[in-house]
C-alpha cells in the first residue's frame, strides 16, 4: 500500500495525480512525492506555488522547499531561490549529493545551474496583474508584510506526506510563501522540524499556514514527536494546535495547520482557524477529508 497526503483543495489533486503516475512507473516514495509537488511547481495555472504564483513586495517570487527521509532522517532543502524550478527536485538535489542539509537565495540557484536546472521567467500575465493591483492598495506601499497575513491567504504551500510499506515515511513541502511577504522572509516550509518531519520508527507531519507561528512551534518535529509519546496523529496534531494557541498570539491571524500519518497508515490533521481540506489517496484512490478548527 502507498498512502500519500497533499494540502489544500486546488492543488492538491494535481499534486497526487502526477505522484502516482509516478509511483506506477516504479518510482520510489521519494521521488514520487517529488513528482507531485514539482507538477504544482511547474503548473502557471496554479496561483498556490511556483511558476505563476504570487510574489513578495518587490514583485519577485522567492521560492523555498525541502524534503525529509524517514529512514535515516536525511533532508535536503533550498530557500529564496529565485527564477528556477521545480525548488523541491533542487531541495532533493541538494540531500542526495550534497552533505549539506539548506543552500539559500543566490547560491542554491547557481547549484540548481551547476545540475542542469534552467533559469527561467516565473511571472505570469496573471500574477502580474495581481501584483499590479496589489501595488495599487493603500497597502501595497505601505506595511506589506501586515498586509501578507490576512486571512484569506493560506493556500500558498503544497506540503505532501507519504508512507510505503516497510514501514517507510517522506514529507516535503513546496511553497512561494506568503504573497507580498518582504523580500528575503523565509517561513516554516523550508525547516525541518517546522513545515515537515519523518522519521520511520514513528511516522511523519508536515504544515501549511502561517509560517512564523508554525516555525516557533516546530511544529512537525513536536507533531512527530507526540506520536512517539502514543497518541495518533489527529491527537497529536490538536495537541500542538492546542499548544500554539495557548502559547503564540498570533497563531490565530491566520490558519496554522499540522498534518500526521502514523506508520499505521492512520491520519490526522487541525487548523488553528477556519477549515483545512486534506487529500488522501490510497494506492491511488483519493479521498477529501475537511479538518475544521472547532474541534481542535
Ligand atoms: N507556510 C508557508 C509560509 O509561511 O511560508
Amino acid at each position: 500500500m502507498t498512502t500519500l497526503l497533499a494540502t489544500w483543495r486546488e492543488p492538491g489533486p494535481i499534486a497526487l495525480e502526477a505522484a502516482w503516475a509516478a509511483r506506477t512507473r516504479g518510482l520510489d516514495l521519494k521521488s514520487t512525492i517529488e513528482a507531485g509537488l514539482a507538477a504544482c511547481e511547474l503548473d502557471p495555472t496554479l496561483i498556490a506555488i511556483g511558476l505563476g504564483s504570487l510574489p513578495n513586495a518587490d514583485g519577485e517570487l522567492e521560492l523555498d522547499a525541502a524534503i525529509m527521509d524517514g529512514r535515516d532522517l536525511s533532508a535536503g532543502a533550498v530557500c529564496s531561490v529565485r527564477g528556477i524550478v521545480p525548488v523541491i527536485s533542487i531541495a532533493k538535489k541538494v540531500m542526495e549529493e550534497t552533505r549539506h542539509v539548506m543552500l539559500s537565495g543566490e547560491q542554491a540557484r547557481r547549484f540548481a545551474i551547476s545540475k542542469g536546472f534552467r533559469p527561467q521567467n516565473l511571472m505570469t500575465e496573471e500574477n502580474c496583474r495581481r501584483y499590479a493591483e496589489w501595488l495599487d492598495t493603500p497597502e501595497g506601499t505601505t506595511d506589506s508584510y501586515h498586509h501578507a497575513i490576512d486571512g484569506n491567504n493560506h493556500g500558498d504551500t503544497v506540503t505532501m506526506l507519504g508512507l510505503e510499506d516497510g514501514p517507510h515515511t517522506v514529507a516535503a513541502s513546496s511553497t512561494s510563501g506568503l504573497q507580498w511577504k518582504l523580500p528575503g522572509r523565509v517561513g516554516d516550509s523550508p525547516i525541518v522540524g517546522a513545515g515537515i518531519y519523518a522519521d520511520d520508527e514513528v511516522g511523519c507531519a508536515g504544515a501549511t499556514g502561517l509560517g512564523e507561528e508554525l516555525w516557533k512551534a516546530c511544529a512537525s518535529f513536536r507533531t512527530v514527536e507526540a506520536m512517539r509519546r502514543g497518541l495518533s496523529p489527529l491527537e497529536a496534531c490538536r495537541d500542538t494546535i492546542r499548544q500554539m494557541k495557548r502559547r503564540q498570539v498570533h497563531a490565530t491571524d491566520m490558519p496554522c495547520v499540522v498534518l500526521a500519518m502514523n506508520t499505521a497508515g492512520e491520519v490526522g490533521a487541525a487548523t488553528t482557524i477556519g477549515e483545512f481540506p486534506l487529500w488522501i489517496s490510497r494506492d491511488g484512490t483519493s479521498e477529501l477529508k475537511i479538518y475544521t478548527a472547532d474541534e481542535a
